[in-house]
């Protein structure tokens, strides 16, 4: 009996870690792999600091231009790599908290010359517009953390991020935000975050980043993760 409560407890135990590496593994999923890799976490559980599944989501406008990541405005060098700034440091969260990468994407092109990018994003603001989303988060429900990303625009979010936080209800999720910028940093934009998710929890301390930091920004980002008790086992143990 003792022996066959033994097993039990083993294979309970090495399910759990399977489960705990699962959320963790840098597994390289995209927006377009994340139905095929549900989590566990059922509807409605909020989230325990690193123990449920975790989503990236991210806005770059280098992936909503219609050209390559070089000839956008919106792009650094990383790793000798052309990458959208935004994707840079959400590729460096999920180096070290294993999620999943999320673009967000709209039927907007963006215009690739960043002078005539702030007179259009400009005009989207005073317009209040809502760009129509183009990628959807598949069962949202197995995310108990979102990392959203967005760059600073106007001392505010694009308005993508508007129509993003509309679509969808993230209530009982824990909200981490992240952004670059150029001098401006949030400005008013986690409030914003919250006021539009009023049932999800809004880290305040969210990882901002000046646009020109960006190519070196891997160590800070680590150590942010580390602070704010989101590291993956593989990051945490060195495995
Ligand atoms: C339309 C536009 C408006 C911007 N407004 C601000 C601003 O108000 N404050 C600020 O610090 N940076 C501002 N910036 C700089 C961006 O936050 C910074 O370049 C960021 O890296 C852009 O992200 P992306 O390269 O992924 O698009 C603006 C950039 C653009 C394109």
């Amino acid at each position: 009996m003792i022996h066959f409560r033994k097993k039990i407890l083993a294979a309970g135990l090495a399910s759990a870690m399977m489960l705990s590496l699962g959320a963790c593994g840098t597994s390289g999923d995209t927006d377009e792999t994340q139905s095929q890799t549900a989590g566990q976490a059922a509807e409605g559980e909020t989230a325990a600091s690193g123990d449920g599944k975790i989503l990236i989501a991210y806005f770059t406008a280098a992936e909503n231009s219609g050209v390559d990541a070089v000839s956008s405005a919106s792009y650094s060098m990383v790793n000798g790599e052309a990458v959208g700034r935004l994707q840079a440091i959400a590729e460096m969260i999920q180096e070290n908290t294993g999620g999943d990468l999320f673009s967000i994407r709209t039927s907007v092109v963006y215009p690739a010359d960043g002078r005539e990018l702030i007179d259009y994003a400009a005009e989207e603001q005073d317009e209040n517009a809502r760009p129509e989303l183009t990628s959807q988060i598949e069962n949202l429900d197995q995310f108990d953390t979102i990392f959203v990303g967005y760059p600073n625009w106007w001392a505010d979010m694009p308005m993508v991020m508007y129509s993003f936080f509309e679509e969808y209800d993230f209530s009982g999720k824990t909200i981490i935000p992240f952004n670059v910028h150029n001098g401006s940093r949030f400005s008013g934009t986690i409030e914003t975050i919250q006021e539009l998710e009023p049932d999800a929890e809004v880290v305040e301390d969210g990882f901002t980043i000046n646009e020109r930091d960006v190519p070196d920004a891997a160590g800070d980002v680590a150590d942010w993760i580390e602070e704010i008790g989101y590291p993956c086992i593989w990051a945490s143990t060195g495995t």
